[in-house]
């Protein structure tokens, strides 16, 4: 930990009056300056309630430009604007519109993964903690398109017990997990507990003992009595897990779970977007007043209920 760096930004926030919201996904120095880390739900709720003047939101662009909807007043940063989601670009409004077209009595869900102009054209948005949950809210008899996530999308239809039009989006970093990966780590301890998260394949899904977003990750070993579990996501996430449980033993599945969007924020960028008020999020008026719509009911439903 850069001691000078920490303090350095721990400064310019109180001069700027910001909060830094961080996801679980973030290397362990970005998270430890963040006033909040969580998972993509918790930290919608965290900007949502805010007093902070200004928001930096170390983590993708979409996550900022989630913040920016909620809270259209505030000064939403994100530390490198290169930091995109290549899941939230498999599908345009533009393809959303076609699918509706030839859906045209179906309800639209996204995952939050998504571009604002996506969420714009939904009905209802979730994160991988209540998706299960904003499906099963929805009337039966009415048809439901998923997008973007094929992956979270067949998890869903399998909790919930309903057929869902997919979109064959995916994340490119769950996708690079794979079967193999998690029974290397099963062979040497066997008595480890698997954790996937649902942007995960199904064949890593079904060797998994709970299929769970990050934040559930984090309340799940808390509970758990096991001393050893196996991580299938984002190698950031042992970070949180093991300041949750610092008793137990987190094993990486496999070496890919690396995504290099989430890894562009770095104490120096949250240093120089507290400096220099970078990179400033806007979204239109126009898409953020429909997308605010779909967004609000994320927030509202919660998992599991
Ligand atoms: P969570 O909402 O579970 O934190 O996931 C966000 C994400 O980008 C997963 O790849
Ligand atoms: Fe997007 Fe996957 Fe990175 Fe999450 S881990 S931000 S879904 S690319």
């Amino acid at each position: 930990m850069n001691q000078r760096l920490f303090e350095k930004i721990r400064d310019l926030k109180a001069q700027r009056r910001a909060v830094i919201l961080a996801h679980n996904y973030q290397s362990a120095d970005v998270q430890d300056v963040a006033d909040f880390c969580g998972d993509s739900l918790g930290l919608s709720i965290q900007a949502s309630k805010t007093d902070a003047e200004t928001i930096v939101f170390c983590g993708v662009l979409f996550m900022a430009e989630t913040a920016k909807v909620l809270c259209p007043d505030k000064m939403v940063l994100l530390p490198d604007r290169r930091a995109g989601c290549p899941m939230a670009d498999m599908i345009t409004a533009e393809q959303l519109r076609g699918l509706k077209a030839q859906h045209p009595d179906a309800l639209v869900v996204c995952y939050v993964n998504s571009t604002a102009e996506v969420k714009a054209e939904s009905d209802y948005c979730c994160t991988s903690a209540n998706a299960v949950a904003v499906v099963q809210s929805l009337p039966r008899d009415r048809q439901i398109i998923f997008v973007p996530d094929q992956h979270l999308g067949r998890f869903v239809e399998q909790q919930a017990g309903r057929a869902l039009i997919l979109w064959p989006g995916y994340c490119t970093t769950h996708v690079q997990i794979t079967e193999d990966d998690v029974l290397q780590v099963k062979q040497r301890y066997s008595d480890a507990v698997v954790m996937a998260h649902p942007e995960c394949s199904e064949p890593v899904k079904e060797l998994a003992d709970a299929v769970l977003s990050t934040g559930q990750m984090i309340k799940f070993v808390q509970e758990s009595p096991a001393k050893r579990f196996v991580v299938a996501t984002e190698v950031g996430m042992i970070h949180p897990l093991k300041k949750a449980r610092p008793d137990a033993e987190f094993l990486p599945a496999g070496t890919r779970g690396i995504c290099p969007n989430m890894k562009k924020i770095t104490l120096e960028k949250v240093q120089a977007s507290l400096e220099n008020l970078q990179f400033q999020i806007e979204v239109p008026a126009e898409v953020r007043l429909k997308a605010a719509k779909s967004l609000q009911r994320m927030v509202e439903i919660k998992p599991g209920g």
